[in-house]
């Protein structure tokens, strides 16, 4: 892919960034926005105002649809300084892919794929200088939509915003994980939405998620709403395990988020002769698994999460334990594989990156 240059972007630059003020040491994920975000408004059935302002507050109705019946959804993806100076954005299409299956699901406008891309490539330019370079660093770019009618009715808003922050961020998560497989809260359920990334999943895994941080777990492993029988996903990140050499991993269905990450990593294990298996896996072949020494790792993958062992899971008041004394062989190779592909430090041989 490269850049082509033909969406017409208003832009308003700030008159003095904050970039010489701002520490990049310890980043707080989320925490610190750059100068500039991106915005446009669909009005009257089609996307207009396509600008990039200085990072502010909104000016917006207590009425709007969004804060009342939740017609919001996000993206998330990373772009990455490279040696050469160039700028990678990784797989930005995918998001803007997914991101009108989100918007479909809930109701809500389609949004070109090359407006989201062009968008995105428009804001990391502007705002290059604020991408971190230290490993395991980069600047996640937080693109959403949400709807804007101020009025309260129960029925697909007519207007929107679409905007796109940036946020330069280092790990998610600093240490290997200790996960619960949560057998009575459901994040999602079949024929609902929990394949879209809609901000409403997230709002309702924040209970269950508190309840497990009490009981000292970082995340929670989702399970089938109907038995509470299958793994599903992590809260914020796909999951996947090496079961007898095999990278296995849940097949994606309408309750489960089909991560970029997760298709990369399926991807690259094919390409290096790893058989891959797609599939149902049941919370018995896991913990069982992990007894009996046929899981020998368990990860999650994400744009945040990146790829995140899993140290211990949590099990009706069981602790199963990975990893004591085999290495992460791996989700450390992939871990290294990714970031060198997504950091331009080798060939990027499925030409994910978007380069600015
Ligand atoms: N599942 C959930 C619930 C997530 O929030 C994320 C993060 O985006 C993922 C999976 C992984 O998706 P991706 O690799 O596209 O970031
Ligand atoms: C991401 O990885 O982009 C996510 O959306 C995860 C989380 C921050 C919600």
């Amino acid at each position: 892919m490269n850049a082509t240059d033909t969406l017409d972007i208003q832009i308003t630059k700030v008159e003095h960034s904050r970039l010489s003020e701002t520490s990049f040491e310890n980043l707080v994920f989320g925490k610190i926005f750059t100068d500039h975000m991106f915005c446009a408004d669909y009005e009257d059935g089609e996307w207009k105002n396509f600008q990039i302002l200085p990072y502010g507050e909104l000016p917006l109705s207590p009425a709007i649809s969004a804060l009342h019946y939740g017609q919001a959804f996000f993206e998330g993806l990373k772009a990455y300084n490279f040696p050469n100076g160039k700028v990678g954005i990784f797989r930005p299409d995918k998001n803007a892919e997914r991101s009108n299956k989100s918007a479909e699901r809930l109701s809500m406008p389609h949004l070109p794929e090359d407006i989201f891309v062009q968008a995105i490539a428009a804001l990391v330019d502007i705002d290059r200088a604020w991408i971190p370079s230290k490993p395991n660093h980069a600047l996640y770019i937080r693109p959403f939509m949400f709807a804007t009618d101020p009025a309260l009715g129960v029925q697909p808003s007519k207007t929107y915003k679409f905007m796109v922050l940036t946020s330069p961020v280092g790990p998610f998560f600093a240490k290997p994980l200790k996960v619960k497989i949560e057998t009575d809260f459901s994040r999602a359920c079949e024929g609902g939405f929990g394949y879209a990334k809609a901000a409403g999943n997230y709002a309702g895994s924040l209970l269950p998620a508190r309840e497990a941080a009490k009981q000292g777990y970082d995340q929670l492993i989702w399970t089938d709403s109907k038995e509470h029988a299958y793994i599903e996903e992590l809260g914020a990140a796909n999951i996947m395990f090496i079961i007898e050499g095999k990278l296995v991993t849940p097949s994606t269905r309408d309750t489960i988020l089909k991560g970029i990450t997760r298709d990369s990593v399926i991807q690259l294990a094919k390409s290096w002769n790893i058989p891959v298996e797609e599939r149902r896996i049941s919370v018995s072949e896991v913990v069982e698994g992990i007894e009996s020494g046929r899981v020998t790792e368990a990860f999650g993958v994400g744009t945040a999460a990146t790829i995140i062992p899993i140290a211990e899971i949590g099990y009706n008041e069981k602790l199963y334990k990975l990893n004591e004394s085999s290495p992460r062989e791996f989700s450390n190779r992939m871990n290294k594989a990714l970031n060198d592909i997504r950091s331009g430090l080798t060939e990027d041989q499925f030409g994910w990156n978007y380069i600015i």
